[in-house]
């Protein structure tokens, strides 16, 4: 029986698990990291945490990682954080993070950009000269750049090349040239965008004539041998994109000229906010979309098609080689949140694969707020250097686990992992804590994932977990824990606001349980600017209501990555909620909400409404932790929103923090 089962696993990704020729190269698998943006680099090299984070994904077996962005010019630096390639002292970081792959068996490719107008930080507060083929502004940034001079382009060219060479010397197995998301190359190629009347300027061929520069500069720096690629957008999905026949004539021109060993595609734009969506697309985005995009670019190029946005599951990767849509997946995100995703699916241990929700908090969330990338799920990505590794403890102790919320659940999986004797105490009947309401705004449903991903990580590392159990003081006694980690999570705040009469208020939790709101007109109060209130307004107006969506804040989702805030903007606008920025909830009487500006201090009426859904945050959930001060021979920790309402990324690494230090 077993040898069946063995068998029948080795063949369930038989694409995915066979090896892909890439020029000089073979990738051991069809799964690869594509260039991500870590923020972990500082001086714009290569640092002991980009090793550290690279060599955690080669060693969970990705065929081929393709290290994130690096300018090829000074006027490359895009974010106060990028990488360079402009001097020869960025040879020994990659070069240590070649080594940290290759003993793994992983490829390693390096990314080659530039941005041209799409500047997105300055590197000391004044804006700095953006530039492009032609002065034509990008709707996103607001840049209007300069038009490259002849001599810039030729330097930019010779930077590509030299960038490529040093790549080769650190011993990196090829580059790709960043011709996607409407960066400079595609500036060029696009005809709405580049307006010169040079050589550079015009005609199809003329608008190819950087992209075939900058291949040939590389090709000439590196040689025969060494891999080429290129990224690109097979449609930039913006009002003034690149268009898919645009690329496709594109690539099959540099096709038949030769210099590329593959083509990347992926879809989107940088320069608008409907394109950007797309450089990271959120969990409303249907899985493995761009893989059409992917055959139709394989059908006019003679070189393997690579592909990439929103594959977070083997299953989904093995379809789309399978169908010949694409010859390797991309899967960035999944090994964000998963490094160790293609050994489990290899092995067949496809429940342990801790699949991406595609919230976009903590990897491209943080990357534009200049942090580190992370995972809400998974926060020892981006800190491997303190959390790579798991130690087992020296002082095995009995840890009770209060709380089994997303913190409390990552809290219980770490402990039980080091070696203690965990048990964990709901006091409902389920675990998932506020993920459970989270998963019910619409098009929100993939974020509950993280309760089985949580759940079945605990419980595999041996934690008890045991629900319908609420624990109060004598149960810590009983239990004899040595120590406690606190994850009691928090319940709506009502913040203050006169009422008369009897206006129907519900608060948001009441909403997604299943209390109907009234019919007619609602206001929903936004204090948290966030998922909620953007949530519960579209639900409502899903359900007939017209809905006035006031908000603490300069726009709803304000607190929410910008792409996932972006998208949902949209369906705001598309189902027509009325949006009303900066007030804040003073009264409600039996048919109108009082509300207050909240920088003018103006009173704002709104008439004939015929109730109020809240989304006013939360108040944490205390009351066990003040009973416990009562106990000297406990241990005691409180993590996640039980110290302070926030989110489940919060929740999940204080989770892991007290978990490692017990
Ligand atoms: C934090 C972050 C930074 C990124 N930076 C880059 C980058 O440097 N170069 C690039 O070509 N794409 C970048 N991307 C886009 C990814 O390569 C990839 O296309 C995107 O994550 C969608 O694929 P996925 O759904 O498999 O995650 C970035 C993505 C993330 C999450
Ligand atoms: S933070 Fe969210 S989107 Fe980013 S890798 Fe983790 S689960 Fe995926």
């Amino acid at each position: 029986m077993p040898r069946i089962r063995v068998l029948s696993l080795v063949n369930q990704f038989p694409h995915l698990f066979s090896p892909l020729q890439i020029g000089g190269v073979t990738l051991r698998n069809r799964v690869f990291s594509a260039g991500h943006d870590t923020t972990l680099p500082t001086d714009g090299l290569v640092n002991d945490a980009l090793v550290e984070y690279q060599r955690a994904r080669a060693a969970g077996g990705a065929g081929l990682v393709i290290v994130q962005v690096a300018g090829v010019h000074e006027s490359a630096r895009y974010t106060s954080h990028i990488l360079m390639v402009t001097g020869d002292d960025c040879i020994v970081g990659y070069g240590r993070l070649a080594d940290a792959c290759h003993a793994h068996g992983t490829a390693v490719f390096g990314q080659l950009f530039h941005p041209g107008r799409e500047i997105m930080e300055s590197q000391d507060g004044s804006a700095p000269v953006a530039y492009s083929a032609s002065a034509v502004p990008t709707e996103r940034f607001h840049v209007t750049p300069c038009p490259l001079s002849r001599r810039l382009i030729g330097e930019i060219v010779d930077g590509y090349g030299s960038g490529a060479a040093r790549l080769r010397a650190a011993g990196l197995d090829g580059v790709e040239i960043v011709a996607s998301h409407g960066y400079l190359p595609a500036q060029f190629l696009n005809p709405r965008v580049n307006l010169r009347d040079d050589e550079y300027g015009g005609s199809d061929g003329n608008r190819l004539r950087f992209l075939r520069e900058v291949v040939g500069s590389v090709r000439a720096a590196v040689g025969r041998e060494f891999v080429v690629g290129l990224r690109i957008s097979a449609d930039e999905l913006s009002h003034d994109g690149l268009r898919p026949d645009e690329v496709t004539a594109a690539c099959s021109a540099l096709d038949e000229t030769g210099g590329l060993d593959y083509v990347n595609v992926t879809a989107g734009s940088s320069a608008t906010l409907a394109g950007s969506v797309h450089i990271v697309p959120p969990m409303t985005v249907e899985n493995a979309y761009t893989v059409p995009f992917a055959a139709a670019v394989k059908r006019v190029v003679s070189v393997p098609v690579l592909v990439g946005g929103r594959i977070n599951q083997p299953q989904e990767a093995e379809r789309a080689l399978a169908s010949g849509q694409a010859d390797a997946c991309g899967m960035t995100r999944a090994l964000i949140c998963d490094p160790d995703l293609p050994s489990k699916a290899q092995a067949g241990r496809l429940d342990e694969i801790r699949a991406c929700v595609a919230c976009n908090q903590a990897c491209i969330g943080h990357f534009h707020m200049g942090y580190p990338i992370s995972c809400i799920q998974h926060p020892e990505t981006g800190r491997e250097l303190r959390h790579g590794r798991r130690t087992a403890t020296s002082r095995p102790r009995k840890v009770l686990v209060v709380g089994g919320g997303p913190g409390g659940l990552k809290a219980a999986a770490v402990a039980a992992e080091r070696g203690h004797q965990v048990t964990l105490h709901e006091a409902t009947s389920r675990v998932g804590g506020q993920v459970h309401l989270a998963q019910l705004l619409p098009g929100r449903s993939e974020f509950g994932g993280i309760i089985g991903n949580l759940a079945g990580e605990a419980e595999r590392a041996g934690a008890r977990i045991v629900t319908g159990a609420p624990v109060d003081l004598g149960v810590v006694k009983r239990e004899g824990a040595d120590a406690v980690v606190l994850a009691t999570g928090a319940r709506p705040r009502r913040l203050p606001f006169e009422t008369e009469g009897s206006p129907q208020v519900l608060d948001a939790w009441q909403l997604l349980n299943g209390t109907d709101p009234p019919e007619g007109t609602i206001v929903v109060a936004d204090w948290r600017c966030d998922w909620i209130g953007l949530g519960v307004a579209e639900l409502l107006a899903r359900r007939g209501r017209r809905v006035h969506l006031c908000v603490n804040g300069y726009m709803p989702g304000q607190r929410l990555q910008q792409y996932v805030r972006d998208s949902w903007l949209a369906t705001v606008h598309r189902l027509g909620i009325d949006v009303i920025p900066l007030v804040r909830l003073g009264g409600v009487d039996e048919d109108t909400v009082y509300l207050q500006h909240t920088t003018s201090g103006e009173t704002v009426v709104l008439e004939g409404i015929d109730g109020v859904v809240l989304a006013q945050g939360h108040e944490s959930v205390t009351s066990l932790a003040s009973e416990l001060d009562a106990l000297d021979d406990v241990e005691v920790h409180a993590i996640g929103d039980c110290v302070s309402p926030r989110t489940v990324e919060e929740a999940v690494l204080e989770g892991l923090e007290v978990a490692a230090a017990l």
